[in-house]
C-alpha cells in the first residue's frame, strides 16, 4: 500500500486521488464537527464551497445550514462549526450542509477519490481501520490554514499513517507521509500541547473557543467514520445500526431488568 499526505492545500492539485482511498482532515474544526454530527445521527454532511451554495439548499426538506468564516458562525445559519453544537436534538435524521474556510474544500477534493472519508483526532483509529479495509493506496488531504500548512492536521494525518503502516512491510510512504508520521509520533500522548503550538488553536482560544479545543484535541472518542456516498459524508450503515442500538441502550429502551 502506498500512502501519501498532502500537507497543505497548495499540494492538492498534484496529490494522487484517482483510484485511491482519500481522507480529508481538518482537526480545527470541520472534520471534528462532521464526526460529531454523524455521531449525533445526522443523515449526512454535504460540503459546499460557499455561503451562496449553502443558501441555495435552505428550505430543502430536513436541511440544516452550518459553517464558519474565520472561525465565526455565519449570520443566519442554523449552526456554526463547534462540534458541541451538533447535538442529537439539532441534527438527528437531518442533512447538514456545511461550508467552512478550509475544511470543506478538502472534503470536496477527497470526494473525487475511489473511496473517501473524513478523519479527525476523535476518530483516527476507526478511520485508519476503514482505510485499511478499502485495500487501495491512500492519500490524506490536510485542509491547512488559508492555503498554508496547519500543524494539527499534519499530526492527525501522521497518527493515521502510523496506524496504516506499522507492522505493514508493504507500506510505502511518500515524503509527506514520513514527515506527518514523525509529527504524529512527536505529539502522540500529548495532543493537548497543540492548543499552545498551533496558530489556529491560539486564534480559536482568542475567540474564547477553548471548549472546541477540548472537543477536537481528543483521540479516539468516536468509532464513527463519515464515508462519502451520493453527494455527502454519512456514517456507514453497519455503524449506524450500532449507534442506534447504543442510543437505545443509553435511553433505557430494551433494558431488561
Ligand atoms: C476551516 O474549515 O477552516 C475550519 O474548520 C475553521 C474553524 O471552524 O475553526
Amino acid at each position: 500500500m502506498r500512502v501519501h499526505v498532502a500537507l497543505s492545500p497548495s499540494e492538492f492539485a498534484d496529490a494522487p486521488v484517482s483510484g485511491r482511498t482519500v481522507l480529508a482532515v481538518d482537526v480545527l474544526r470541520a472534520t471534528s464537527a462532521a464526526v460529531a454530527a454523524c455521531e449525533a445521527g445526522c443523515r449526512r454532511v454535504v460540503p459546499v464551497p460557499d455561503e451562496a451554495a449553502a443558501e441555495a439548499l435552505r428550505g430543502t426538506d430536513g436541511v440544516v445550514l452550518a459553517g464558519e468564516r474565520g472561525g465565526h458562525a455565519i449570520p443566519g445559519f442554523d449552526l456554526g462549526n463547534s462540534p458541541d453544537e451538533f447535538t442529537r436534538a439539532r441534527v438527528e435524521g437531518r442533512t447538514v450542509v456545511l461550508t467552512t474556510t478550509n475544511g470543506t474544500a478538502a472534503m470536496m477534493r477527497a470526494a473525487t477519490g475511489a473511496a473517501a472519508a473524513l478523519v479527525a483526532l476523535t476518530n483516527v483509529s476507526a478511520a485508519a481501520a476503514w482505510a485499511r479495509d478499502q485495500r487501495r493506496d491512500v492519500t490524506v488531504l490536510c485542509a491547512g490554514d488559508n492555503g498554508a500548512f496547519s500543524l494539527e492536521d499534519a499530526v492527525c494525518a501522521g497518527l493515521l499513517v502510523v496506524r496504516l503502516s506499522d507492522g505493514e512491510p508493504g507500506a510505502e510512504l511518500s515524503g509527506g507521509a514520513v514527515a506527518a508520521r514523525a509529527l504524529g509520533l512527536h505529539y502522540a500522548g500529548h495532543l493537548w500541547r497543540l492548543a499552545a503550538d498551533s496558530p489556529w488553536a491560539r486564534r480559536l482560544a482568542h475567540q474564547a473557543r477553548e471548549v472546541d479545543l477540548a472537543a477536537c484535541l481528543r483521540q479516539d472518542v468516536s468509532t464513527v467514520v463519515p464515508v462519502f456516498a451520493a453527494g455527502g459524508f454519512a456514517t456507514a450503515p453497519a455503524e449506524r445500526a450500532g449507534l442506534a442500538a447504543g442510543a437505545a441502550g443509553r435511553d433505557g429502551a430494551g433494558a431488561g431488568a
